[in-house]
Protein backbone atom coordinates (compact mmCIF):
# COMPACT_ATOMS: atom_id res chain seq x y z
CA UNK A 1 0.00 0.00 0.00
CA UNK A 2 1.16 3.27 -1.07
CA UNK A 3 1.16 6.35 1.20
CA UNK A 4 0.64 10.06 -0.01
CA UNK A 5 0.16 13.12 2.37
CA UNK A 6 -2.70 15.31 1.18
CA UNK A 7 -1.34 18.94 2.39
CA UNK A 8 0.03 21.79 0.11
CA UNK A 9 2.48 22.52 3.42
CA UNK A 10 6.18 22.37 1.94
CA UNK A 11 6.81 21.51 6.04
CA UNK A 12 4.40 19.26 6.43
CA UNK A 13 5.87 17.33 3.48
CA UNK A 14 9.14 17.75 4.13
CA UNK A 15 8.65 16.27 7.80
CA UNK A 16 6.54 12.94 6.28
CA UNK A 17 9.36 12.62 3.95
CA UNK A 18 11.98 12.44 6.79
CA UNK A 19 9.64 9.80 8.36
CA UNK A 20 10.41 7.19 5.67
CA UNK A 21 6.89 6.48 4.79
CA UNK A 22 5.95 9.04 1.98
CA UNK A 23 5.76 7.80 -1.47
CA UNK A 24 3.52 11.14 -3.03
CA UNK A 25 1.99 13.84 -2.49
CA UNK A 26 -1.99 14.59 -3.58
CA UNK A 27 -2.83 18.58 -3.72
CA UNK A 28 -5.98 20.41 -4.62
CA UNK A 29 -6.97 24.29 -4.99
CA UNK A 30 -8.46 24.49 -0.90
CA UNK A 31 -5.43 22.73 -0.19
CA UNK A 32 -2.80 25.46 -2.20
CA UNK A 33 -5.09 28.34 -1.21
CA UNK A 34 -4.14 27.82 2.56
CA UNK A 35 -0.17 28.14 1.46
CA UNK A 36 1.38 31.50 0.69
CA UNK A 37 3.42 31.11 -2.48
CA UNK A 38 2.07 30.73 -5.91
CA UNK A 39 0.40 27.05 -6.79
CA UNK A 40 3.17 26.42 -9.42
CA UNK A 41 6.09 27.54 -8.09
CA UNK A 42 5.27 25.73 -5.10
CA UNK A 43 4.60 22.41 -7.06
CA UNK A 44 8.37 22.78 -8.05
CA UNK A 45 8.89 23.16 -4.75
CA UNK A 46 7.42 19.86 -3.55
CA UNK A 47 8.56 17.76 -6.79
CA UNK A 48 11.94 18.56 -5.52
CA UNK A 49 11.14 17.21 -1.82
CA UNK A 50 9.70 14.16 -3.30
CA UNK A 51 10.19 11.71 -5.90
CA UNK A 52 6.85 10.06 -6.01
CA UNK A 53 3.42 11.49 -7.80
CA UNK A 54 2.10 14.42 -7.01
CA UNK A 55 -1.30 15.43 -7.80
CA UNK A 56 -1.39 18.92 -9.12
CA UNK A 57 -5.53 20.21 -9.77
CA UNK A 58 -6.80 21.99 -12.92
CA UNK A 59 -9.04 25.10 -12.84
CA UNK A 60 -10.68 24.60 -16.19
CA UNK A 61 -14.16 23.01 -16.24
CA UNK A 62 -13.75 22.19 -19.96
CA UNK A 63 -11.79 19.98 -22.07
CA UNK A 64 -9.54 22.30 -24.11
CA UNK A 65 -9.27 24.57 -20.47
CA UNK A 66 -8.43 21.37 -18.43
CA UNK A 67 -6.15 20.17 -21.37
CA UNK A 68 -4.10 23.65 -21.24
CA UNK A 69 -3.51 23.59 -17.85
CA UNK A 70 -2.40 20.17 -17.71
CA UNK A 71 -0.24 20.61 -20.54
CA UNK A 72 1.45 23.93 -18.27
CA UNK A 73 1.35 21.87 -15.11
CA UNK A 74 3.16 19.13 -16.75
CA UNK A 75 5.94 20.98 -17.37
CA UNK A 76 6.99 21.74 -13.43
CA UNK A 77 8.34 18.05 -13.16
CA UNK A 78 8.38 14.61 -14.65
CA UNK A 79 6.00 13.15 -11.26
CA UNK A 80 3.50 15.52 -11.91
CA UNK A 81 0.09 13.97 -12.18
CA UNK A 82 -2.93 15.90 -12.90
CA UNK A 83 -5.95 15.82 -10.76
CA UNK A 84 -9.30 16.33 -13.29
CA UNK A 85 -12.76 16.63 -11.82
CA UNK A 86 -15.35 13.51 -12.40
CA UNK A 87 -17.66 15.90 -15.11
CA UNK A 88 -18.23 14.51 -18.53
CA UNK A 89 -15.24 17.03 -19.41
CA UNK A 90 -13.19 16.00 -17.34
CA UNK A 91 -13.86 12.03 -19.31
CA UNK A 92 -12.75 13.75 -22.46
CA UNK A 93 -9.59 15.20 -20.96
CA UNK A 94 -8.53 12.25 -18.99
CA UNK A 95 -8.57 10.06 -22.58
CA UNK A 96 -6.49 13.13 -24.59
CA UNK A 97 -4.56 13.83 -21.68
CA UNK A 98 -4.04 9.78 -21.98
CA UNK A 99 -3.41 9.19 -25.45
CA UNK A 100 -0.29 11.92 -24.62
CA UNK A 101 1.01 10.00 -21.61
CA UNK A 102 0.45 12.68 -19.32
CA UNK A 103 -0.67 11.05 -15.93
CA UNK A 104 -4.26 11.72 -14.22
CA UNK A 105 -5.99 11.41 -11.13
CA UNK A 106 -9.72 11.88 -11.50
CA UNK A 107 -10.71 13.29 -8.64
CA UNK A 108 -14.28 13.95 -6.85
CA UNK A 109 -15.29 10.59 -7.03
CA UNK A 110 -18.94 9.77 -5.13
CA UNK A 111 -20.15 6.31 -7.06
CA UNK A 112 -18.99 3.34 -8.90
CA UNK A 113 -20.18 4.12 -11.81
CA UNK A 114 -18.00 7.20 -12.14
CA UNK A 115 -15.39 5.02 -11.11
CA UNK A 116 -16.12 3.00 -14.19
CA UNK A 117 -16.03 5.82 -16.77
CA UNK A 118 -12.74 6.97 -15.78
CA UNK A 119 -10.91 3.70 -15.76
CA UNK A 120 -12.55 3.26 -18.82
CA UNK A 121 -10.70 6.80 -20.01
CA UNK A 122 -7.66 5.55 -19.01
CA UNK A 123 -7.24 7.63 -15.78
CA UNK A 124 -3.86 6.61 -13.89
CA UNK A 125 -5.50 6.92 -10.37
CA UNK A 126 -9.18 7.23 -9.44
CA UNK A 127 -9.76 9.22 -6.09
CA UNK A 128 -12.96 8.01 -4.05
CA UNK A 129 -13.44 11.15 -1.38
CA UNK A 130 -14.63 8.82 1.67
CA UNK A 131 -15.07 11.30 4.48
CA UNK A 132 -17.41 13.20 2.60
CA UNK A 133 -19.62 10.48 1.86
CA UNK A 134 -19.19 9.23 5.79
CA UNK A 135 -20.32 13.17 6.21
CA UNK A 136 -23.54 12.69 4.76
CA UNK A 137 -24.13 9.21 6.59
CA UNK A 138 -23.11 7.13 3.65
CA UNK A 139 -20.16 4.56 3.26
CA UNK A 140 -17.63 5.99 1.71
CA UNK A 141 -15.66 2.68 2.48
CA UNK A 142 -18.30 0.74 0.97
CA UNK A 143 -17.66 2.53 -2.35
CA UNK A 144 -13.95 1.81 -1.94
CA UNK A 145 -14.68 -2.28 -1.44
CA UNK A 146 -17.11 -2.29 -4.59
CA UNK A 147 -14.30 0.08 -6.71
CA UNK A 148 -11.71 -2.22 -5.98
CA UNK A 149 -14.12 -5.39 -6.93
CA UNK A 150 -15.00 -4.25 -10.23
CA UNK A 151 -11.46 -3.10 -11.41
CA UNK A 152 -9.89 -6.31 -9.92
CA UNK A 153 -13.23 -8.32 -12.27
CA UNK A 154 -11.88 -6.44 -15.40
CA UNK A 155 -8.49 -5.74 -14.59
CA UNK A 156 -8.72 -2.12 -14.95
CA UNK A 157 -4.75 -0.62 -14.41
CA UNK A 158 -6.70 2.34 -12.59
CA UNK A 159 -5.01 2.87 -9.08
CA UNK A 160 -7.62 3.32 -6.21
CA UNK A 161 -6.38 6.38 -4.39
CA UNK A 162 -8.56 6.46 -1.30
CA UNK A 163 -9.08 10.23 -0.37
CA UNK A 164 -11.14 12.63 2.16
CA UNK A 165 -8.92 10.41 5.01
CA UNK A 166 -10.17 11.79 8.09
CA UNK A 167 -8.63 9.08 10.59
CA UNK A 168 -6.99 6.16 11.17
CA UNK A 169 -9.17 3.83 10.80
CA UNK A 170 -10.00 4.91 7.20
CA UNK A 171 -6.74 3.41 6.83
CA UNK A 172 -6.50 0.69 8.35
CA UNK A 173 -9.94 -0.45 6.63
CA UNK A 174 -8.91 0.40 3.11
CA UNK A 175 -5.42 -1.63 3.32
CA UNK A 176 -7.84 -4.15 4.29
CA UNK A 177 -10.00 -3.86 1.30
CA UNK A 178 -6.73 -3.54 -1.00
CA UNK A 179 -6.92 -0.02 -2.03
CA UNK A 180 -3.60 0.52 -3.89
CA UNK A 181 -2.94 4.21 -2.34
CA UNK A 182 -4.09 6.50 1.20
CA UNK A 183 -4.08 9.72 0.76
CA UNK A 184 -4.11 11.13 4.30
CA UNK A 185 -3.47 15.04 5.96
CA UNK A 186 -0.52 15.16 7.95
CA UNK A 187 -2.15 14.57 11.31
CA UNK A 188 -3.50 11.29 10.55
CA UNK A 189 0.05 10.18 9.49
CA UNK A 190 1.15 11.41 12.81
CA UNK A 191 -1.65 9.58 14.69
CA UNK A 192 -1.07 5.61 12.50
CA UNK A 193 2.49 5.18 15.10
CA UNK A 194 0.66 6.70 18.22
CA UNK A 195 0.01 3.73 20.98
CA UNK A 196 -0.35 4.66 24.58
CA UNK A 197 0.50 1.28 24.95
CA UNK A 198 3.77 1.75 24.06
CA UNK A 199 4.32 5.48 25.53
CA UNK A 200 3.45 3.87 29.08
CA UNK A 201 6.24 1.01 28.29
CA UNK A 202 8.55 3.36 27.48
CA UNK A 203 8.72 5.68 30.16
CA UNK A 204 8.59 2.82 32.17
CA UNK A 205 11.56 1.25 30.63
CA UNK A 206 13.77 4.47 31.05
CA UNK A 207 12.14 4.88 34.67
CA UNK A 208 13.12 1.46 35.62
CA UNK A 209 16.63 1.21 34.03
CA UNK A 210 17.42 4.72 36.19
CA UNK A 211 16.38 3.71 39.26
CA UNK A 212 18.68 0.46 39.41
CA UNK A 213 21.40 2.74 38.03
CA UNK A 214 20.93 4.89 41.45
CA UNK A 215 20.77 1.86 43.37
O1 LIG B 1 -7.75 14.33 -1.20
C1 LIG B 1 -8.96 15.01 -1.16
C2 LIG B 1 -9.06 15.75 0.10
O2 LIG B 1 -8.21 16.85 0.08
C3 LIG B 1 -10.41 16.14 0.50
O3 LIG B 1 -10.42 16.01 1.84
O4 LIG B 1 -11.17 16.45 4.11
O5 LIG B 1 -11.56 18.15 2.30
O6 LIG B 1 -12.86 16.02 2.34
P1 LIG B 1 -11.57 16.70 2.69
Amino acid sequence: MKFFIDTANLEEIKSAAQMGVLDGVTTNPSLAAKETTPYRELLGEICKVVSGPVSAEVLATDHDGMVREAEELAKIADNIVIKIPTILEGLKAIKTLTARRIATNATLVFSPTQAILVAKAGATYVSPFIGRLDDISTSGMDLVDQIVTIYHNYIFETQVLVASVRHPMHVVEAALIGADVVTMPYKVIGQLIKHPLTDIGLEKFISDFKKAQRG
